[in-house]
């Protein structure tokens, strides 16, 4: 066989790719073992009947043909109108790219915004595909850490002091791996950093419908920040469509018509039935994205109870999303330690926080995708494990 070209043998970046307790409770699982799987961000229900319903519908009804590039017409309309609706900046649907799921949107809009060479700055810790993408558009890989100690809010100032050289910056909040919000102060804080250095903003705001305490701030909305900012959405864990791989880019017009170019070139658009069902999703309002999210919201609140009645985890302040990052430094195991051997002990699989980033070393992710019940039997395990540990 030919070499491969580095632009594909260099995404992984060579290392470890944080998935190996996965991997492991995956084989455990196979070979009859039962493990509680807490590692993994995807919803313990499936898609809703009613969204399939439509999807069918779509596809018998003729829907099946090539797709318009950007998207449909409606779908592109309902985002901007739900965009301008819930963050009261103007949107239109020439500011509306529809893409394959958030992930796709993640590289598209590196490759918008980072030429070959230059610094993308990102937030550590973050979620796990960052600087494979980063390093598939050919960009100089630039993790800027934020600490436990200030509830995993970026810092302005050390964002600043790795600016120069940098085309752009990705942020995610609510956070995957953390559970965290960004604040208003951080938020603000970030984008005077980006109008400074003429920065890319890349908002990755898949996790938009799931707060639990506070609200969701976009940083689109803030002052000056339309014309940079490129925000990331996604269908899959606002509506559990993860298989459905539907997602958008919301950013000026400009942008937007140089994507299509890419999409042109790349995926050719999305399955017109798929775009149709996630169009009937979306008008299913809010009252559907909180059904959707409720699970979660229950497991932070008993996750914040379970945590309490001991002092040796300690659960970082998650105000979002679908996993709570939990601080097993007093164990004094490393994270990727510490699920290996409550892996290998109670059966139980977590994400090492060394799988997201240098800064969530010592901290486990832990994904809230269980039933209740067991979700709860498990964290109780899980502290009463930590607790073996200290004696
Ligand atoms: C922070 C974050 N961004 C983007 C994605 C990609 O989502 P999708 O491609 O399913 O829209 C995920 C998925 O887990 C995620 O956690």
């Amino acid at each position: 066989m030919p070499a491969l070209s580095p632009s594909l043998t260099d995404i992984t970046g060579g290392g470890s790719d944080g998935w190996e307790v996965f991997m492991r409770a995956r084989k455990m699982i196979a070979d009859g073992t039962p493990v509680t799987e807490l590692t993994i961000g995807e919803h313990d229900i499936r898609t809703d009947p009613s969204i399939l319903a439509a999807m069918d519908a779509a596809a018998r009804g003729g829907h099946t043909g090539y797709a318009m590039v950007p998207g449909i017409t409606a779908l592109r309309a309902e985002v901007a109108r739900r965009v301008q609706e819930r963050t009261g900046t103007p949107t239109s649907i020439e500011n509306v790219m529809i893409t394959p799921g958030g992930q796709s949107a993640l590289f598209a809009a590196h490759l918008a915004a980072c030429p070959k060479g230059a610094k993308a700055l990102f937030i550590d810790p973050y979620y796990a595909t960052y600087p494979g993408t980063l390093r598939a558009i050919g960009a100089i890989v630039t993790p800027i850490k934020t600490q436990a100690e200030d509830g995993f809010q970026p810092r302005a100032a050390d964002i600043d002091a790795a600016a120069h050289g940098a085309a752009s910056l990705l942020i995610n909040s609510p956070n995957n791996p953390t559970g965290v919000v960004y604040t208003r102060a951080a938020l603000e804080g970030i984008a005077e950093v980006c109008k400074r250095h003429d920065l890319w903003l890349i908002s990755d705001e898949v996790y938009d419908t799931q707060i639990w305490q506070g609200a969701h701030i976009s940083p689109r909305t803030l002052d000056g920040m339309a014309e940079r900012t490129l925000v990331i959405g996604s269908m899959s864990k606002s509506h559990a469509m993860t298989g459905s791989r539907v997602g958008w880019i919301v950013g000026p017009r400009e942008a937007i018509a140089h994507l299509t170019n890419l999409a042109t070139h790349t995926t050719y658009g999305v399955a017109g039935f798929v775009q149709d069902a996630a169009l009937f999703a979306l008008k299913q309002g809010r009252s559907f994205e909180q059904k959707i999210g409720a699970p979660f919201k229950r497991r932070r609140a008993l996750s914040v109870d379970i945590l309490a009645e001991q002092n040796v985890v300690k659960m970082i302040p998650a105000n979002g999303a679908m996993y709570v990052m939990l601080d097993i430094r007093a164990t004094g195991l490393s994270g990727d330690a510490f699920a290996n051997r409550l892996l290998d002990a109670r059966h139980i699989a977590v994400m090492p926080g060394e799988s997201f980033g240098r800064a969530a070393a010592g901290h486990i992710r832990v994904a809230m995708t269980i039933d209740d019940a067991a979700y709860a039997k498990a964290l109780r395990a899980l502290c009463a494990f930590a607790a073996t540990l200290c004696e």
